[in-house]
Parts: C-alpha cells; sequence; structure tokens
C-alpha cells in the first residue's frame, strides 16, 4: 500500500500496548481509524490521544473470539466510513500452564481470541477489502509462532496456527488487490504478562507480578511504538512477513539453522530468566 493517508484502518485489541501504537502511528500518517477493543475505558484512552481532527475515528466495543460480533464490526466500520482499507487482528492474550495441567476452560479461551479472533477478523473484513483498489490483511503471530517455550504451550499453539493460517491466505490472495501480512515481535514492553492468566509459571515460586517483572526486565526488547513503525513499514512495503525487534531477527534465522538446537536454547534461557 503505497501511502496511508485517507486510508481506514481497523484495529483489534487497540486500548493497549502494540494495538494502541498502531492507532496512534497510523493517524500519525492521516488514516482514519476504527479501533476495537473489550477495555472500553482503555479504547477511549486510545481515542483520546489522537488529536488531528482531519482523522476520522470510531470506536467499537468488539470480543473477537465472539464471530458475530466481530461481522457485525466490519459492517459497522463499512457503514460508518464508508469503506475499509485495512484490517489489524491485533488482539491477544498469554496463558501460563503446562500442557499436562492447562484446563480446557484456559485453552479454549485463548484459542478463541489468540486464533479465531484473527480466524473472524479475516474473513469479516475480507469481503469489504476487495472492493477496494488497495486493501491489507496484518495478523499478529510472534516470535513464539516460530520456536516455542515451555509452560507457553497454548500460546505457542495458537501462534503457530496464525502463521499457518496467513501465509496461506497470502498464496491464495497473491496477485488480488489486497496483501497479506503476518507479524513475529519479540519481546515489546506492553501488559501481554501481566493481563494473562499465569496459572503455573516456569518458576513456581514466582508471584503473577514477580513473573511480570522478570518479563520487563529480561525479555523486553523493543517499544510498543517501535512495534507499531515497524509494522506499518510492512504494509507500505506489502511485507510478507514482518519480524519485530532484533531478538525476534536472531532467534528466526538461530531457528532456522538449527531447529533441534534452537528449542533446547529458548527452553534454557525461560528457565534462566524465571528463576
Ligand atoms: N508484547 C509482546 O512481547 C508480544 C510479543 C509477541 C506477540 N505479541 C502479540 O501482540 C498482540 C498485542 O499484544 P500486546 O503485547 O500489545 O498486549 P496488551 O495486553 O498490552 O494488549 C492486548 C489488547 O487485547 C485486548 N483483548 C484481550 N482480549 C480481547 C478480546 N477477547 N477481544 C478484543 N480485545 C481483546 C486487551 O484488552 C488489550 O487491550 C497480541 O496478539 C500478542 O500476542 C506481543
Amino acid at each position: 500500500m503505497k501511502t496511508l493517508t485517507n486510508k481506514v484502518a481497523a484495529v483489534t485489541g487497540a486500548a493497549s500496548g502494540i494495538g494502541r501504537a498502531l492507532a496512534t502511528n497510523l493517524a500519525a500518517k492521516g488514516c482514519h481509524l476504527a479501533i476495537s477493543d473489550v477495555d472500553e475505558p482503555g479504547l477511549q484512552e486510545t481515542a483520546s490521544l489522537i488529536t488531528d481532527a482531519k482523522v476520522k475515528i470510531t470506536t467499537h466495543i468488539v470480543d473477537v473470539a465472539d464471530r458475530d460480533r466481530v461481522h457485525q464490526y466490519a459492517d459497522d466500520v463499512v457503514e460508518q466510513h464508508g469503506r475499509v482499507n485495512i484490517i489489524i487482528n491485533n488482539a491477544g492474550v498469554g496463558v501460563g500452564d503446562t500442557i499436562e495441567d492447562v484446563s480446557y476452560d484456559d485453552f479454549e479461551w485463548i484459542v478463541g481470541i489468540n486464533f479465531w479472533g484473527v480466524v473472524y477478523g479475516t474473513k469479516a473484513f475480507l469481503p469489504y477489502l476487495k472492493k477496494e483498489p488497495e486493501g491489507h490483511i496484518v495478523n499478529i503471530s510472534s516470535i513464539n509462532g516460530i520456536v516455542p517455550n515451555p509452560n507457553n504451550g497454548p500460546y505457542c499453539a495458537t501462534k503457530f496456527a496464525v502463521k499457518g493460517f496467513t501465509e496461506t491466505l497470502r498464496q491464495e490472495l497473491n496477485g488480488t488487490s489486497v496483501g497479506v501480512t503476518v507479524v513475529h515481535p519479540g519481546g515489546i514492553g506492553t501488559n501481554i504478562v501481566r493481563n494473562a492468566r499465569i496459572r503455573k509459571g516456569v518458576n513456581p515460586n514466582k508471584t503473577h507480578e514477580e513473573l511480570a517483572a522478570a518479563f520487563d526486565e529480561h525479555l523486553v526488547r523493543n517499544t510498543p511504538d517501535f512495534a507499531a513503525r515497524t509494522i506499518i513499514s510492512g504494509i507500505e512495503n506489502n511485507k510478507q512477513r514482518v519480524m519485530v525487534g532484533g531478538d525476534a531477527k536472531t532467534m528466526d534465522w538461530f531457528t532456522r539453522l538449527f531447529p533441534v538446537g534452537a528449542t533446547r536454547f529458548v527452553r534454557y534461557i525461560t528457565h534462566r530468566f524465571s528463576s
């Protein structure tokens, strides 16, 4: 997509973190916004950060795990903005537990948001995107969609699934006016760990807050603003895949060169930084 000025972008999970930074950075490029989240106060706060009167912004309370609600969101965006050019399926959550012990309730919760939310967002917006001269779908996976880490199995499963889903979609839409990008961020300083359902951290002696602090201290490498700018550049250059941060790029190469060694290395790093 050559320019974002006067385009219309829908962003899920825009009340916090990467979604909020995507909203403010897209607005800075003159892109109109239809932002959504389940967190209404957070969403209003994001909207209040956008002060450019030339940018039209609408807010939508949407649980991405609710298929009908996501389809209604797409309809509402087109009704309120007249069109839509970009959907960024960004909303996501975490679960800390082993695969052996994780409850089906937690597993279904994360799959509903991280995987089905992406599927619904893609299928609901795609017919509208195809009507425009230029359209783009961005699905947020993770470095955990390339290499796993222990006590994070449900999250990794959803993020590997988002990668496969999105890369297939890109093949299928090749030659159309709709670009497709899968994004693999490394450690970004957001609320992702604080908002997660931590049942069992890698270190059982640490509280949820201590694990979140360990994530912030040892694994966060970049800001949400940096992530947003990298993702937006991926849209402008119609990239198939976007790695966010040196940590993600390094782990991607390492995993390609040493697929088995990489999983051992990540297991070691995870335990080391959690102890
Ligand atoms: N922060 C990182 O290090 C990191 C790394 C890799 C990938 N990611 C991915 O980036 C995306 C954004 O996460 P973030 O790091 O900004 O986290 P965050 O917790 O700061 O933001 C996530 C947002 O999603 C919203 N959300 C949660 N459940 C929802 C639902 N059912 N429907 C709609 N919205 C919902 C939350 O309210 C929140 O505003 C996620 O997909 C996450 O998996 C983050």
